[in-house]
Formats: C-alpha cells, sequence, structure tokens
C-alpha cells in the first residue's frame, strides 16, 4: 500500500492522519503483545517442538500443497450476484495462478459471507466470549495466537463466525514461531518499527510455517483467516517481491486455508484487489477513507462479497465528534461496505456510522 498512500497523500480528508498505516497498527499490536511477551517466552520452545510436528503432520497427510501434490480444496464456487450492477462472478479454478498445482473441484462451499455484513475487530488483547458478546453480531477479527480454542467454540454457540488474524507477510518477534524462521527470510524493518520485519513470502520455509498456523486456525476452530502483510511489493522489503508474487502467495495462503474449510481475506493490498477477488471471500482494508482508495474494492461488492473497512478517526477510541464521525464514514466509493470506527489499538471499542459504539470484554 505504500504507493497507494504516496499517490493518495494529497488527500484532503485527515490530512494529520496520515501516518495510519497499517505498519502503526501493527507497533500498537505489538506494544500490547509486549504484555503476553512471557506466555510468549514460555511457549517459545514448545511451540518449535509443535511447528516440527506440524510440518511432519502436514508432509505426511498430504496436507500442505506443493508441486506434486493434489489438493482438494477449490471450494470457491460462482456466489450468487446479490445486487451488484455489473455482476462479476468467481469460477472455480480460477486460482489459475498456482500453475502445475492440481486442483481438484470439490463441492462443499465455503463460508461467504454476504456484502453489508456488519462486523467488529478485537486485536489488541483475547476477547471474553464467556458470556453474551456486544456488540451481538455475526462476525468477529480476532487475533489468532491470542486467543484460545475455549474463546472460538464461545464464539461459535453465540452464532458468530470467527475470522482469524495473523500477520502472513511479517516476521514479529513475540510470536511462538518466531524462531523457526530461516535469518536469509528476514528482510528489512517494517518502516520505522524495527522489531517487526519483512518476509520472504517466496521461500518455502516462510510458507511452511504459514501453512502450520493456517492449521493451527482450523484446530482452533476458526471460519476464516485474516492473513496481514501480503503487501510488501512497493516497499523496500529486502527481497524481489512484486504484485505477481503477492498474488501467487495469497492464492497458496488461499489454497492452504481452503485445504481445512476456511474462508480467507485479503487485507489492503488495493493494487491487487482486482485480481485477488475470486481468490478470497472478503476484503479487510484500513483507512480507505483517509486515503481517498475507497472504490478500488468495490470489485468485491460486485462479486457478492463483503468488504470489512476500518477507519481511524481522530478522537477514537475515547470520542470521535460528529463531524469527523459523517466525514469517516459513507463517502462516494464505499457504498455497501461494512464499516468500523476503530482506536488505532484495536481494542473492544468500536462504534458504527450510526453513532453507536460498544465495548467488546476483553480479558486484560
Ligand atoms: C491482473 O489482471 C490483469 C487483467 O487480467 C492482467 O493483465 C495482469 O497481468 C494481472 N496482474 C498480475 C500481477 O497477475
Amino acid at each position: 500500500m505504500e504507493e497507494a498512500h504516496k499517490v493518495h497523500s494529497q488527500s484532503p480528508l485527515y490530512s494529520d492522519e496520515k501516518a495510519q498505516s497499517p505498519r502503526k497498527i501493527s507497533s500498537f499490536r505489538r506494544h500490547r503483545y509486549r504484555t503476553l511477551g512471557a506466555v510468549a517466552t514460555t511457549i517459545a520452545i514448545l511451540g518449535i517442538t509443535l511447528g516440527v510436528g506440524l510440518g511432519v503432520g502436514l508432509t505426511n497427510s498430504g496436507d500442505a500443497p506443493s508441486s506434486t501434490s493434489t489438493v482438494t480444496s477449490d471450494k470457491r464456487s460462482s456466489p450468487p450476484i446479490a445486487t451488484a450492477s455489473q455482476g462479476l462472478s468467481c469460477q472455480a479454478g480460477s486460482l489459475s495462478l498456482l500453475g502445475g498445482l492440481n486442483v481438484v473441484a470439490n463441492t462443499t462451499p465455503l463460508w461467504q459471507p454476504l456484502p453489508g455484513t456488519p462486523w467488529q475487530i478485537v486485536l489488541n488483547s483475547p476477547i471474553d466470549a464467556s458470556r453474551s458478546l456486544t456488540p451481538a453480531l455475526s462476525v468477529y477479527d480476532i487475533d489468532m495466537y491470542g486467543n484460545s480454542a475455549l474463546t472460538i467454540q464461545q464464539m461459535h454457540l453465540q452464532g458468530i463466525k470467527v475470522i482469524c488474524y495473523f500477520s502472513a507477510g511479517s516476521w514479529e518477534i513475540y510470536r511462538p514461531d518466531a524462531g523457526m524462521f530461516p535469518p536469509q527470510d528476514i528482510g528489512n524493518d517494517l518502516h520505522g518499527w524495527p522489531g517487526e520485519r519483512w518476509l520472504n513470502t517466496e521461500s518455502k520455509a516462510v510458507r511452511d510455517i504459514m501453512a502450520n498456523r493456517i492449521k493451527l486456525a482450523a484446530e482452533k476452530g476458526c471460519d476464516a483467516v485474516d492473513p496481514d502483510n501480503v503487501d510488501g511489493f512497493g516497499t523496500d522489503t529486502g527481497f524481489p517481491l512484486t504484485s505477481g508474487t503477492a498474488l501467487n502467495y495469497l492464492s497458496f495462503l488461499s489454497l492452504t486455508a481452503a485445504s481445512y474449510n476456511m474462508a480467507i481475506g485479503l487485507k489492503n493490498a488495493g493494487e491487487i484487489a482486482a485480481n485477488a477477488t475470486c481468490m478470497v471471500e472478503f476484503a479487510i482494508i484500513e483507512s480507505c477513507i483517509a486515503n481517498g482508495e475507497c472504490d478500488i474494492y468495490q470489485n468485491f461488492i460486485a462479486a457478492g462479497k463483503p468488504v470489512f473497512q476500518i477507519e481511524y478517526p481522530f478522537g477514537a477510541p475515547t470520542r470521535v465528534s460528529k463531524q469527523d464521525l459523517a466525514k469517516s464514514c459513507k463517502i462516494k466509493g464505499n457504498e455497501g461496505y461494512s464499516e468500523v470506527i476503530k482506536g488505532k489499538e484495536l481494542g473492544g471499542w468500536v462504534e458504527y456510522c450510526d453513532g453507536t459504539i460498544f465495548n467488546t470484554a476483553t480479558y486484560g
């Protein structure tokens, strides 16, 4: 998104909010998760052991897509075109970027949320689903590592579909599997945030680790995954990543998620939005109003897939003025999107464009 941010740097909205890139948000997450650092450190060795075990399991079961395996995972069928005017439809088999991978059509459809579905996202601490969650919505995005299988089970009992967040394109020092990445696959710092570094997403070792993360998401009961930082191209990552490699990586992540019957979203990466629409079930985007780029995700709405939009206006998560709320909400370009107003820490606080505010319960 770096290029897009530059292109739109003259956006009249939020001239003081422009630094709100996903990088900055990641740093908030990092700081918050430092509070979980003790846990992460304690289980780091366990994580390595588990990771190796998972790797062996994947190899033995043939679940891991490779150039020689057959993956019964293309469960993406044409969704009903709701009220779309343009009627973009995604045919099974559209994941053609993994040339050489023998994809066998499977008739079990993946979870496909509808455009406009309201949602909530909480990444900075585990959520407390032991009692009825507020807001009472059918879609939540939560951290894959930070939340337990029990929490996800409790959410399912409340009729909630769970999207599990993890970083697919950056190395984060505090994650339990941080020690498994080959040093040569860990690249430059995310701009301004030393300690979180770009990954070589073309590396088989990195992909194996990400396949393990997706498997862990499946074991925890996640309905979908939200792989962040797939947009390193256009940034000085230290690796020759391009929009082409990003699409190839996304199709790998998508096929792997589908092999566990999980849906997947595209996170930001507007440059590849049009080409990626048929590889995923939804998009999750940040600051498209602030950056003046909402319309580039309209392909998703046309294909019957939701665009989950986050804006971080001044004042959130304490108090957003009526004027700022209005500027952060419906504009030309984000018609049909599922918008939340959040603080950059991505905690339990959320406001919706009708002015209603909720605080989702969290642990810690
Ligand atoms: C994206 O799709 C367009 C139109 O089909 C194609 O020309 C372009 O090469 C694609 N980009 C990549 C990176 O595959």
